[in-house]
């Protein structure tokens, strides 16, 4: 959806942005997710979240460059030190008719490491998403939180519209 300029000129925006929220460890850097993540334990992250089994590095790359060609953006924070993605969120930006063809954009898959947790490294990963949202000129945002992660979002400024819903498949 965004071309390798424009991808440059939104992560530049967005660390101007982070300035005010930027990691005092300067190892630890923020981006969008790249190819070679599957060496840097990001199945190990995605783990802490659901059932995330590593895929053959083919199968990954393949999925990653059909996500890439997709409106899902996909945001990580790594610690160089150690070359470990140790947080993740995901964007998917959908396209509407209503809402004078706007757009809305879904947050999923928010997670943080473990060993990396209550360093607000979650809530700088929303700020982001929160940011990239609203620069791509999407209306509302909308994400499903479980039970025991309602207060984190809703310390971020998100509150409860409705019931989500699920038929798992
Ligand atoms: C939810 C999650 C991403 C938060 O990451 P984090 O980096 O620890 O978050 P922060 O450090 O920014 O936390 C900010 C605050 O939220 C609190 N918090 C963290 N997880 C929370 C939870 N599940 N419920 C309520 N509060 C939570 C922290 O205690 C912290 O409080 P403080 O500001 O008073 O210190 C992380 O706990 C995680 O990966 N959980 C497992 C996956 C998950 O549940 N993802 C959300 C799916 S909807």
């Amino acid at each position: 959806m965004l071309g390798e300029k424009e991808q440059i000129l939104l992560i530049t925006d967005i660390n101007a942005h982070l300035m005010n929220l930027s990691f005092e460890d300067e190892n630890i850097i923020f981006r969008f997710l790249e190819e070679d993540d599957y060496n840097k334990n990001y199945f190990d992250l995605l783990s802490n979240l659901t059932s995330a089994p590593n895929p053959r590095f083919e199968d990954w790359r393949e999925q990653f460059n059909k996500i890439k060609k997709s409106p899902i953006f996909i945001f990580v924070i790594e610690d160089k030190s150690k070359s470990l993605i140790v947080g993740s969120i995901t964007c998917l930006i959908e396209s509407k008719f209503i809402r004078n063809l706007g757009k809305v954009s879904h947050i999923e898959d928010v997670v943080v490491h473990l060993d990396y947790r209550n360093k607000k490294f979650g809530s700088k990963l929303v700020n982001i998403a929160v940011h990239f949202s609203k620069k791509l000129g999407c209306y509302k945002i909308i994400l499903d939180a479980r039970d025991d992660a309602m207060g984190f979002y809703q310390r971020l400024g998100f509150e409860k519209r409705s019931e989500g819903m699920a038929l798992y498949l």
